[in-house]
C-alpha cells in the first residue's frame, strides 16, 4: 500500500514529517475529559445541496419523465412520437393517422406556456403514441406501484390513452389507461395508478392513444409510489435515507453557482419554486453548459424541488435549514451582472418575504402561503445567506444593505456572508477584512485543493481570530487531480486528507461552527463536477469513502471538544497522525478520532484523564482500504465503509492500532468524572 505521503504533489511536506517519525514507537494521547475547551455546535457537521450532476431533476426529485411540460428548449427533448422516431417537432408532424403540435399559450401563461396538441381520427390503439426516455431510462422496480398523472384540455372528450412502462426491450412492465372525459376551456388533470412487474433501470414510459378528435396535454408525470414518506411528487427514498443517516445538523440550499445564475436573469428565485408544479417556472440549469465535462444538453431546472420541499426535507432529516439567496449579484466567472443599487430592492424584499415566508405566522402574507402548502406550523428559520460566491466591493455594498434590511425586522436572524470562491489570496483577504468591519454571524468558506492542502489545514483555525464572525465551512472536498477535473476521484487518499482537516474544524468548534461537504451528488451518467459526495444511477445509490468521513464526523459529535495532545500538544500530522476528541454530555461518553495518513500502522495508548471509570469495552469504528486509490461504486458500493469492533479498556487506559490509512473513533462510556 503506497503512503498517502508518497502519491501528493507536494511530498515534502508529508515526507519530512514521516522521515521524523519512528514507526515503532507506541504513541501516547492525553485525552482531557474535564478540560472541555469548546461547545460543539448542534449544526456543526451539515449538507450541502445543489442542483448540480443531476442532483434534484434526474436525482433527488423522484419524477421519472424528462421535460413533462414541453418546456425545454427542444419541446420535445426527451420525447419520441411513435411510432414516427422523431426527436423534434417544430410545429406539426402528419404522421398515420394523426398530428403533434407544440402550442405555446405564452401571452396567457408566462410560467407554463407550452403544451402538446395531439390531433387524431380515430386511431386504434398502438398506432399513435408519445415515449419518454427518462433521465437516461426510468428506473422501475417490480412490486411498486407508479402514479400516472397529467393535465388535459379538450372541447370534446374522444380519446382513451393507455399508459405503460416498458423496460429497454420494449416489454412491458405494467399499464393503466386514463379515459379524460371533461371538456371545455378549462385545464383537468387526470391520474392512474399501477405497479410494475419487473425491475429495470433503463426503462421508458409509452402513452398510446386511441380515438378521435383533439386534446392538449401538459404535466406528464410518473413517480413512484415508493417516495420519502410516501409523499406525492416527492423525492426517492433511498437518496434522502443516505441524507438522514448523515444525522446533518443544517441543509444549505439552493447552492452553490445556481444561486447566482450564469446572469441575473437565470437567478435562483425562491418564489417561482413553490405552489402547484404547474405554475413553477422552469429555467435551464446553469450546469448545462457551465463546465465541459459531459455537457447535459436537456438540463433543466424544473423546480417541482422547490423551497418548500426544501424546508420540508430539513425538518423531515432533523437539520437546519440554511438558505443561500441571490443578493443582486451573477456569477463572477461569468457574466458577473449586478442589479444597480437602488434597484436592490426585490433582492432583499425576497430576503425578508422568505424569512415571513419560513417564520410568519399563518396571518402575515407569506406564512399564510406557507399554511396553505400544508405547513402551518413555522420552520424556525434561524440563519440565512447573502449570495454564493460573491467578492469586491460591490458584494460588500450589497451585503451591507441585506443586513440592514434583514437585522431591522429580524434581528435573531443569523446572516452567512460570502467569501468569495477562494479562502486566500487578494480578494479574500480584502473581503475577510471588511467582514471584520460589519461581523456578520458567519463566513462562508470554500476550499477546493489536493489533499495535502487538507493535511496542511488541519491547523487553519488553530491560531484564527476568536473575536470576528464564525466560520461556515460551506464547502470542502479534496481534489485527487485538481479542481474541476474530469479524473478527480472519491478516493480514500481524499476521504483521509478530509478527516484530517476536519479533526481541525472540530478542535476548533468554537470558531467553526458549521461545515458541509460540496458537492451533494452526482449521476453516474450525468455528473459536470467531480468528487461529489453520494452517486446514484436510476436505481442505486452509494456513499463515497468521503461520505463516510462526514458520517462518522457527525454521527460523533459530541456536545463539547476535548483536548486530545501528543507531549503536551494537539495532533496536528506528527508522525502523520491528526486526532482531536469530544464528550457527549447527554451519552455520558468521550469520542477519540485519530487520522493516520502514513503507511505504518501505529500502536496507540489513549490515556483518558478526568473521568472515575470508563466503561469497557470501547467501540472502535474503522475506516480504511486496500489503497488509497481505492473507491466504492454502483457494483461495490461499500468496498470502503466503517468497521465497528471493540476494545477492553483497562482503567483508564485503551490500546489501540491504529491502521495504515485510516481514520478511527473510538468512543467509550464515562462512569462520572472526577
Ligand atoms: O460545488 C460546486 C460549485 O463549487 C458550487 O456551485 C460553487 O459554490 C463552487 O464554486
Amino acid at each position: 500500500m503506497k503512503s498517502l505521503a508518497a502519491i501528493l504533489l507536494f511530498g515534502l511536506y508529508a515526507a519530512t514529517t514521516f522521515s521524523q517519525s519512528n514507526a515503532q514507537a507506541k504513541c501516547m494521547i492525553n485525552v482531557k475529559v474535564d478540560k472541555p475547551v469548546a461547545t460543539v455546535q448542534p449544526t456543526m457537521w451539515g449538507i450541502f445541496f445543489e442542483d448540480i450532476n443531476m442532483g434534484a431533476d434526474g436525482g433527488i426529485y423522484a419524477e421519472l419523465v424528462k421535460n413533462r411540460s414541453f418546456e425545454f428548449y427542444k419541446p420535445l427533448a426527451g420525447w419520441t412520437v411513435q411510432p414516427a422516431d422523431i426527436s423534434y417537432v417544430p410545429f406539426q408532424k402528419q404522421f398515420g393517422e394523426g398530428t403533434v403540435m407544440i402550442v405555446n399559450r405564452q401571452e396567457k401563461n408566462t410560467a407554463n406556456p407550452r403544451f402538446i396538441r395531439i390531433t387524431a381520427n380515430n386511431v386504434s390503439k398502438g398506432s399513435l403514441g408519445l415515449s419518454n426516455e427518462g433521465f437516461d431510462g426510468m428506473g422501475i422496480r417490480k412490486n411498486v406501484q407508479y402514479n400516472f398523472s397529467m393535465m388535459y384540455h379538450q372541447q370534446a372528450a374522444g380519446f382513451k390513452l393507455y399508459i405503460e412502462l416498458v423496460d429497454s426491450t420494449g416489454k412491458n412492465l405494467g399499464s393503466t389507461s386514463v379515459t379524460p372525459s371533461e371538456s371545455g376551456n378549462e385545464w383537468h388533470k387526470v391520474s392512474a395508478s399501477f405497479v410494475a412487474t419487473s425491475t429495470e433501470s433503463k426503462g421508458r414510459m409509452n402513452i398510446w392513444f386511441e380515438g378521435n378528435g383533439v386534446i392538449d396535454l401538459d404535466m406528464i408525470s410518473i413517480f413512484p409510489g415508493d417516495t420519502w414518506k410516501n409523499r406525492s411528487g416527492g423525492m426517492r427514498s433511498d437518496l434522502v435515507q443516505l441524507l438522514a443517516d448523515l444525522k446533518p445538523g443544517f441543509i444549505r440550499f439552493p447552492g452553490g453557482c445556481i444561486v447566482e445564475g450564469r446572469e441575473l436573469s437565470t437567478r435562483y428565485q425562491w418564489k417561482k419554486t413553490i405552489g402547484p408544479v404547474e405554475e413553477r417556472q422552469l429555467i435551464v440549469n446553469r450546469w448545462n453548459t457551465e463546465i465541459v465535462n459531459r455537457p447535459a444538453p436537456d438540463y433543466f431546472q424544473t423546480f417541482g424541488l422547490g423551497f418548500f420541499e426544501y424546508f420540508q426535507l430539513a425538518e423531515d432529516i432533523g437539520a437546519e435549514p440554511l438558505p443561500i439567496l441571490n443578493c443582486g449579484m451573477a456569477c463572477q466567472f461569468n457574466t458577473a451582472e449586478v442589479a444597480p443599487i437602488e434597484q436592490l430592492d426585490p433582492y432583499v424584499q425576497d430576503a425578508l418575504d422568505l424569512i415571513e415566508f419560513a417564520n410568519g405566522n399563518v396571518n402575515t402574507k407569506w406564512g399564510a402561503v406557507r399554511a396553505q402548502l400544508g405547513h402551518p406550523a413555522p420552520f424556525n428559520l434561524k440563519m440565512i445567506g447573502v449570495g454564493n460566491e460573491n467578492w469586491g466591493p460591490q458584494y460588500v455594498e450589497r451585503l451591507k444593505i441585506f443586513q440592514k434590511a434583514i437585522k431591522e425586522k429580524y434581528p435573531a436572524i443569523k446572516i452567512i456572508a460570502s467569501t468569495g470562491a477562494m479562502y486566500e489570496g487578494n480578494m479574500f483577504d480584502y473581503l475577510t477584512a471588511e467582514l471584520k468591519k460589519i461581523k456578520p454571524e458567519f463566513i462562508d468558506e470554500h476550499y477546493y485543493n489536493r489533499p495535502e492542502w487538507f493535511l496542511k489545514n488541519a491547523t487553519r483555525y488553530d491560531n484564527y481570530d476568536r473575536g470576528g464572525s464564525k466560520i461556515f465551512a460551506g464547502e470542502y472536498a479534496a481534489q485527487s487531480d485538481r479542481v474541476v477535473s474530469t479524473e478527480n476521484k472519491n478516493n480514500l487518499c481524499t476521504a483521509i486528507a478530509e478527516a484530517a482537516f476536519l479533526t481541525g474544524l472540530e478542535r476548533n468548534a468554537d470558531v467553526v461552527n458549521m461545515a458541509s461537504y460540496a458537492p451533494l451528488f452526482a449521476r453516474v451518467d450525468g455528473w459536470q463536477w467531480k468528487p461529489d459526495l453520494i452517486w446514484f444511477d436510476n436505481l442505486h445509490a452509494y456513499g463515497t469513502p468521503n461520505y463516510y468521513v462526514q458520517k462518522l464526523f457527525s454521527n460523533n459529535k459530541g456536545t463539547d471538544v476535548i483536548p486530545a495532545l501528543m507531549n503536551d500538544k494537539p495532533l496536528t500530522g506528527q508522525d502523520s497522525l491528526y486526532a482531536s476528541a469530544v464528550i457527549d454530555k447527554n451519552t455520558k461518553e468521550v469520542i477519540i478520532k485519530i487520522v493516520n495518513s502514513s503507511s505504518n500502522e501505529r500502536s496507540a495508548s489513549l490515556m483518558i484523564e478526568g473521568v472515575k471509570t470508563l466503561r469497557s469495552p470501547a467501540s472502535v469504528t474503522v475506516l480504511t482500504g486496500t489503497s488509497l486509490e481505492e473507491e466504492n461504486s454502483i457494483d461495490s458500493p461499500e468496498a470502503i465503509k466503517p468497521v465497528v469492533q471493540s476494545t477492553n479498556v483497562k482503567g483508564s487506559e485503551i490500546n489501540i492500532t491504529v491502521k495504515p490509512n485510516s481514520v478511527t473513533v473510538i468512543r467509550i462510556g464515562m462512569n462520572s468524572s472526577k
